[in-house]
């Protein structure tokens, strides 16, 4: 049920032939943030003061006079300066329920017209090992995939994988120089992330000994500017700023050092690692020779890429299969490769691609660097890839939107990326980054292990899952109306929480923001979490087992709601706003609000069912309202987590 759009519609008619421009204040019709004040309100009023010239109070007014909403609505209120307050009428409310219930869809219309979009996500650059980094843009491109869908968008996949950068030089430089032969047919996966892990910390060992130097030195300068800020008269206003600001620079001095000297320490401490540094200098040249070699097409670094590649994608489907997820493609960077040459022409030909210092540029107004396409050395980049794939996409699927979730670090990339593909004409295409924050261990910095390695991926999921076990467990020693599972049941379950706890944590922070990494956390049954609403769905499916109804409510005759309640009442309208919702969240592609609504929908139903007694309700027709009511509120529960890639039991 769109009730949003039904009462702008409302106000649009009342508006139409007296307000210029009206379409511009329907976003003003919101929900009331404060049930005393209705369920809508329109605080149209006020911006149309000087519009119309007249009191907002006049204005609202003459709205409610021109209003025709008797069919939804009790006689709309004016209040304080000009605000238009709306409460649904009951037998509205209760019709709508009815329709909500009886319909596959749970009463939301198919978009009209139904747009295609390309989205981009998950794209993990392969062949290092997979971190809680991958989870949010996973996570989040699945949602936004599922949403879209499901209000009846044409919606295409791609896994953009990083299949062809420079991680492949240092393992194919790695392999070649200290693979170990048998745990490579062991295990190669681990095999090659001890090769990458090796080439990362000679490569910083290396870089890391020809800074040491400069970073003492600015050690130096620091403690010199914080003496001489010291030494400024006492009277000086700026003195207080400076000795702040000199303070500042020498820790970040003594952080930048105590990093080189960590990274250096690491290699030093560890005889073998010393031997690779000392007799492979300038690793990182060697690696990226190996690269260029590959990208030249090399037939044994083909070789080698070709069978890395494998080995990576095998690990990496292990956990989208885990957490249920999976692609129309999987293009990476290398499907592209043979593109780059084409693009690059085709900018030079229509005179967008400059030659600037021997390398291939694109200016953009907007900003000062440009966006380089080809290296002086003749390597294409990252940009030149995203931009014959924007081609291919054009080519291949026509979309109306290309959807990149992917981590706020790129914006600037994506910014230059969309200002060229507009100056190549694609002005009526949605172009948009949905960027995410980064995920943070507790002590504010990008999550890590204590080791310091970034976490594998797979190894938390086996965590959440656990942890997620050790929950149910407890709640089935310590409640007295649980369900009594057995050990495999248990598991089940704990597998299904666990794996819906990681997502919903990502998925209802605003993704624009960083976020705390608490497996603990996110496996409770109280708070805004999975396992609560989890929870409240087993909940109300054992009220309806022990309500013996037949639930298969397919026409509106079966059914007959009632409201008896303020807490049914809210709760039946939370449940009319799932549509509303799912738009809401469209707008700017935020997952969160979908969270927050369900999880609002499960407190409401909490406080409903703590008041409305159900199964003893004071008569059968009180009775069975309250019971499909309640598999009303399963059903959009379930369904809204469903749109998450959550999974729901049916005891718990
Ligand atoms: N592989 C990239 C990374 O891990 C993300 C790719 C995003 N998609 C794109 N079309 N650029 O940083």
């Amino acid at each position: 049920m769109h009730i949003l759009a039904l009462l702008r519609n409302r106000f649009a008619t009342a508006l139409q032939g007296w307000v210029d421009d009206y379409e511009q204040y329907l976003s003003l019709i919101t929900s009331a943030r404060d049930p005393q004040h209705g369920d809508y309100q329109a605080n149209i009023a006020m911006p149309l003061k000087n519009v119309l010239g007249k009191p907002p109070r006049e204005i609202a007014q003459q709205i409610v006079d021109r209003l025709e909403v008797s069919d939804i609505c009790a006689e709309p209120e004016v209040a304080g300066p000009g605000f238009i307050n709306l409460k649904l009428k009951d037998e509205f409310l209760t019709q709508q329920l009815t329709k909500v219930i009886t319909d596959e869809r749970l009463g939301v219309q198919a978009a009209e017209p139904a747009r295609t979009y390309v989205i981009d996500y998950s794209s993990p650059n392969v062949a290092k090992p997979m971190h809680v980094g991958h989870i949010r843009s996973t996570v989040i491109g699945d949602a936004l995939t599922r949403i879209l869908r499901f209000v009846g968008h044409k919606v295409i996949s791609d896994n953009h994988l990083g299949d062809w950068g420079t991680q492949f030089g240092m393992i194919i430089y790695g392999y070649k120089n200290f693979v170990d032969p048998a745990a490579f047919s062991a295990s190669p996966v681990e095999e090659l992330s001890r090769i990458y892990r090796i080439i990362q910390s000679v490569i910083g060992y290396q870089s890391a000994i020809a800074k040491q130097a400069a970073a003492e030195a600015a050690i130096q300068t620091a403690e010199d500017a914080v003496v001489s800020a010291e030494s400024m008269p006492a009277d000086d206003k700026k003195r207080k700023k400076q000795i702040k600001a000199a303070g500042r620079g020498l820790r970040n001095a003594q952080e930048n050092l105590q990093g080189i000297e960590e990274k250096i320490a690491a290699v030093r401490s560890d005889p073998k690692l010393l031997e690779i540094a000392e007799q492979h200098a300038d690793l990182q040249t060697r690696c990226q020779l190996e690269t260029v070699k590959l990208h030249e097409g090399d037939e044994q670094n083909l070789g080698l890429w070709k069978q890395f590649l494998d080995i990576s994608i095998e690990e990496i489907n292990a956990v989208y299969q885990r957490l249920g997820i999976e692609f129309d493609f999987t293009l990476g960077e290398s499907f592209y490769h043979p593109m780059l040459a084409a693009v690059v022409k085709k900018l030079r030909q229509v005179g967008l691609a400059v030659e600037n210092d021997g390398a291939m540029c694109v200016f953009l107004e907007e900003f000062d660097a440009p966006m380089i396409i080809q290296k002086r050395d003749g390597a294409f980049l990252y940009s030149t890839t995203d931009l014959a794939t924007i081609d291919y996409r054009l080519q291949e699927f026509s979309p109306d939107a290309l959807l990149y979730v992917v981590d706020h670090r790129q914006s600037e990339h994506f910014e230059k990326l969309f200002a060229v593909g507009r100056k190549m004409g694609l002005e009526d295409i949605e172009l948009k980054h949905v960027s995410f924050g980064t995920v943070l261990g507790k002590d504010g910095k990008p999550f890590k292990t204590r080791s310091g390695a970034v976490i594998g991926l797979e190894h938390l999921l086996d965590e959440a899952v656990e942890r997620a076990y050790q929950v149910v467990l407890k709640s089935q020693t310590s409640r007295t109306d649980a369900p009594g599972m057995d050990e495999s049941e248990m598991r089940q379950v704990a597998d299904v929480v666990g794996h819906g706890a990681i997502k919903y944590a990502d998925l209802s922070h605003n993704r624009t923001s960083d976020y705390e990494f608490d497996l603990n956390k996110m496996v409770q049954t109280e708070g805004n979490t999975s396992a609560y609403i989890q929870y409240m769905v087993a909940r109300i499916k054992s009220i309806i087992r022990k309500g013996e109804v037949d639930t298969s409510f397919r026409n509106a005759a079966e059914l007959s709601i009632s409201i008896g309640h303020p807490a049914e009442r809210a709760l039946i309208l939370h449940l009319l706003q799932f549509e509303d919702t799912l738009e809401h969240c469209l707008e700017d592609y935020m997952p969160n609000i979908l969270t927050g609504y369900l999880y609002s929908v499960a407190k409401a139903f909490a406080s409903f069912f703590d008041q409305c007694p159900v199964l003893k309700a004071d008569s059968q027709e009180q009775r069975s309202s309250r019971l499909a009511i309640c598999f009303g509120t399963a059903r959009v529960l379930e369904q809204g987590l469903n749109l998450l890639g959550i999974d729901a039991v049916e005891r718990m």
